[in-house]
């Protein structure tokens, strides 16, 4: 069933009209950061960060949320951290600390921002990340009575359960009959 819910929500990307190819934009303090298609890098990467950092990025997208996918990740375990926040700044709620070697799971904002921080302490240095940002008009929301959480789209500039009286699409009410509404 999960995978039929997954080919359905890509029917409803392609079904959104106008919306899926614009883009988000970014603003950072540390130059060469920041790489078409869509990356943002670790300062010098692929070379190694130097010690003493502090970079932030400001994701914006247009409409709808930004989705993050860590392409590379390896900083010192204990002490070179990026930061993650679900808004415009890092007094947004923060989503969560990486470190270290694992890569993390894709994220995707509740807004339209997204500002990820990294900061390196005075010794060890690595590689750093390659994080891949896209904009995203799908979201799922956490919901304590659901193991899927609430799947929302975004369509005319708000976003909306799939399945409440905004979506009349024939494929919205074929993934609600999925998800059992
Ligand atoms: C994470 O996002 C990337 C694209 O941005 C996608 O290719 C990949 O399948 C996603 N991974 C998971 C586990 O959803």
């Amino acid at each position: 069933m999960e995978y039929l819910v997954i080919f359905m929500l890509a029917a409803l990307y392609v079904n959104i009209p106008g919306v899926w190819c614009q883009g988000v934009t970014t603003s950072t303090n540390c130059p060469g950061t920041s790489q078409s298609p869509g990356r943002i890098t670790s300062p010098n990467y692929p070379s190694n960060y130097l010690n003493g950092q502090s970079c932030y990025w400001l994701l914006t997208a247009n409409a709808g949320a930004v989705h993050l996918s860590f392409e590379h990740f390896y900083t010192e375990q204990c002490c070179d951290k990026v930061r993650v926040y679900d808004g415009g700044s890092s007094s947004s709620s923060q989503i969560d600390e990486y470190s270290g070697t694992s890569i993390p799971s894709n994220l995707t904002s509740s807004s339209n921002q997204m500002y990820i921080t990294f900061t390196s302490d005075g010794s060890v240095v690595y590689t750093g990340f390659v994080i891949k940002y896209t904009r995203s008009v799908v979201r799922l929301q956490s919901g304590s009575d659901s193991s899927y959480g609430r799947l929302e789209v975004f369509h005319n500039n708000q976003w909306g359960t799939v399945c409440d009286d905004l979506w009349s699409m024939t494929n919205s009410h074929v993934v609600c009959r999925q998800l059992g509404f």
